[in-house]
């Protein structure tokens, strides 16, 4: 029985890995989860919503999207087509290239694989860290990406901060946000919204993980159960000889 253990051990040795794996720098830690299905949707929304007036995720269809993340053709068509008109179209911005560099000295940028090299972390902590700045063109600025070109597009949801900063040997230090205006959510449900957002992105970043989320499970599944088996063959071979 021992060694049934041990052996169930090494199946399992990968999963601690992959759970230990993590980021240093600075930022808040968001959990993902690829299998939440009403996550994805409710991060869904937001994007389509919120994000896709400026920003292309132009490596995917609506169509596909639908199908992964279980979304009926009607409700696609109803509440997360705005800037289509087919399901199987690619989820571009409406924004003209021009007319943004124009407004934001920079295109905002496709956000299809932004997941991949921003990491979760930072775009979790990114989109909860805008706060008031007058001298900005945009009114806002970032924490974590000062001077962005970027004004704060969830400010209803979130309200209005301002970042108050402490100076010693010439240094900015951050010493914490202030809420100004109150917004339509509450911290909690505002984080847990951005939880959902990030969510979305990283699935966006990789469509392909929740196949292979899927496929892996059954895989530990088998290997669980052959590891099982093989144990007990390997008691019955060595019976007669010790
Ligand atoms: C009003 C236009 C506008 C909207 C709406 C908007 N953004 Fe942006 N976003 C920008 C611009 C412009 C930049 C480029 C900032 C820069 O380079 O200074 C940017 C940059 C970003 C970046 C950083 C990308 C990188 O790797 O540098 C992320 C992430 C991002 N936006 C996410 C979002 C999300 C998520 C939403 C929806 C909640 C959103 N944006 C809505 C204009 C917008």
């Amino acid at each position: 029985m021992k060694k049934l253990l041990g052996l169930l051990f090494i199946v399992l040795i990968p999963f601690g890995a992959v759970a230990s794996g993590g980021s240093n720098e600075n930022l808040d830690t968001v959990h993902i989860d690829l299998s939440d299905t009403k996550s994805l949707q409710r991060g869904a929304r937001t994007f389509v919503n919120y994000c896709l007036s400026c920003h292309g995720a132009s490596y995917m269809r609506y169509e596909r999207m639908a199908k992964d993340l279980k979304i009926s053709d009607s409700l696609l068509r109803e509440n997360l087509m705005f800037a289509a008109d087919k399901p199987g179209e690619l989820m571009m911005t409406t924004m003209p290239a021009e007319g943004a560099k124009q407004w934001f000295g920079v295109v905002p940028p496709d956000l299809s694989v932004t997941a991949r090299y921003r990491r979760p972390d930072w775009i979790y902590t990114y989109l909860r860290s805008f706060y008031i700045d007058e001298s900005s063109p945009t009114g806002w600025d970032n924490l974590v990406f000062p001077n962005v070109a970027m004004p704060n597009v969830l400010y209803r949801w979130q309200g209005g901060r301002i970042a108050n900063f402490s100076e010693s040997d010439g240094n900015k230090h951050f010493e914490g946000f202030e809420q100004l205006q109150p917004g339509e959510m509450t911290q909690e449900e505002f984080d847990l919204a951005i939880q959902d957002l990030t969510n979305f992105m990283v699935y966006l970043a990789e469509p392909a993980k929740l196949v292979r989320y899927r496929i892996g499970l059954w895989v530990i599944i088998f290997m669980v159960i052959f590891t099982i088996f093989a144990y007990f063959l390997y008691k019955e071979y060595w019976r007669d000889v010790r």
